[in-house]
């Protein structure tokens, strides 16, 4: 045990903490855990080492540092991992099945949000919602009506990953009138939608192709320059999944070759770095990876990390242990 540990700590199962929730769930983690806050730490790979025996669990999020195999195998009396996020290619799961730890994530609770920012971005791309915003504020209407964009009705949009939050945006763009088709690893047979075997003969046929898939190895890089060019130059992509699904670098020169008309973007590959090319173009919308981000759903996130972790702590059933063979599962 850590010297430094004083009375009451001792009787507290010791918690990384490589994230924040939000404060009122932070303080309730203070009531079961003796939380270690890994970004307050001056060192945290001393602060890891130092505390490698005591640390029984670790909460870990989506946009936090990575659980690697290396931190994994650092920590000797590690038994669970609670991920606050629904995705969880920050974590080596398979560190983490080598050794019967389980991980928890917090589905379900972010798609309506999430799926609200894809159609959001949909509209602020084909509407040019952004760009409408700035014209009225430095008064360019007095010079003239701001250019046209292009209508969402009868457009048809691709959905690339009909997981939980794919079919939340097929909803909700069907609100719109759209046509919608979608792609994955496999046809789900009850859904009303048009599946397509090839992500290229989809990106072909839409005008919309909204990513909105697993992040990882398996997904990664699968929007590249083919995909691009097959969505043409009246098509706009829109991704709300993770930046590794996308090839940023091909889709800035299709952006600025205009090979696609547009994009809008809630993730990238170096979070919260955004490439700087992408900065000054007009026909892009950017958000700060918000899918997620209102209060109700990040302290439904927060709370539902909480329970497992004390579900673990307990002994008792995990609520939402990720399960084996889902780890290519869409969101
Ligand atoms: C998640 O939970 O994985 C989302 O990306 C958060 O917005």
């Amino acid at each position: 045990m850590n010297p430094g540990y004083s009375e009451s700590l001792r009787s507290m199962k010791t918690l990384l903490a490589m994230g924040a929730l939000l404060p009122p769930e932070m303080d309730a983690l203070d009531e079961h855990f003796h939380v270690l806050r890994l970004w307050q730490s001056p060192d945290p790979e001393q602060t890891i080492k130092d505390n490698k025996d005591e640390i029984v669990a670790i909460l870990s999020t989506y946009n936090g540092p990575r659980v690697s195999s290396a931190l994994i195998e650092a920590l000797p009396n590690l038994g669970m991992i609670a991920q606050f996020g629904a995705g969880y290619d920050n974590i080596d799961v398979a560190a983490a099945r080598a050794r019967d730890i389980p991980v928890t994530t917090t589905p379900d609770i972010l798609t309506s949000d999430t799926a609200d920012i894809a159609l959001s971005l949909m509209l602020a791309t084909s509407r040019r919602i952004v760009e409408a915003d700035m014209f009225t504020r430095v008064g360019k209407w007095r010079s003239g009506p701001m250019p046209l964009g292009r209508t969402m009705r009868g457009k048809r949009v691709g959905i690339l990953g009909a997981g939980r939050i794919g079919q939340a945006i097929a909803v909700r763009a069907a609100a719109f009138e759209m046509d919608i088709v979608y792609h994955g690893r496999t046809e789900k047979k009850d859904l009303p939608y048009p599946y397509y075997s090839s992500l290229e003969y989809m990106a072909k046929d839409v005008d919309f192709l909204v990513v909105s898939c697993t992040g990882g190895e398996q997904t990664k890089g699968l929007v590249d320059k083919s995909i691009l060019k097959a969505l043409g130059s009246k098509g706009f992509l829109i991704n709300v999944a993770r930046g590794s699904v996308v090839v940023y670098d091909d889709l800035i020169d299709a952006l600025q070759a205009g090979t696609i008309a547009g994009a809008g973007l809630d993730v990238y590959p170096n979070e919260p770095a955004v490439p700087e090319e992408l900065i000054s173009m007009d026909q892009v919308v950017l958000l700060p990876h918000i899918g997620s981000a209102t209060i109700e759903t990040r302290t439904a996130m927060g709370r539902l990390t909480i329970e497992n972790l004390l579900s673990w702590h307990d002994g008792k059933v995990l609520l939402t242990p990720l399960r084996l063979g889902c780890a290519i599962a869409e969101n």
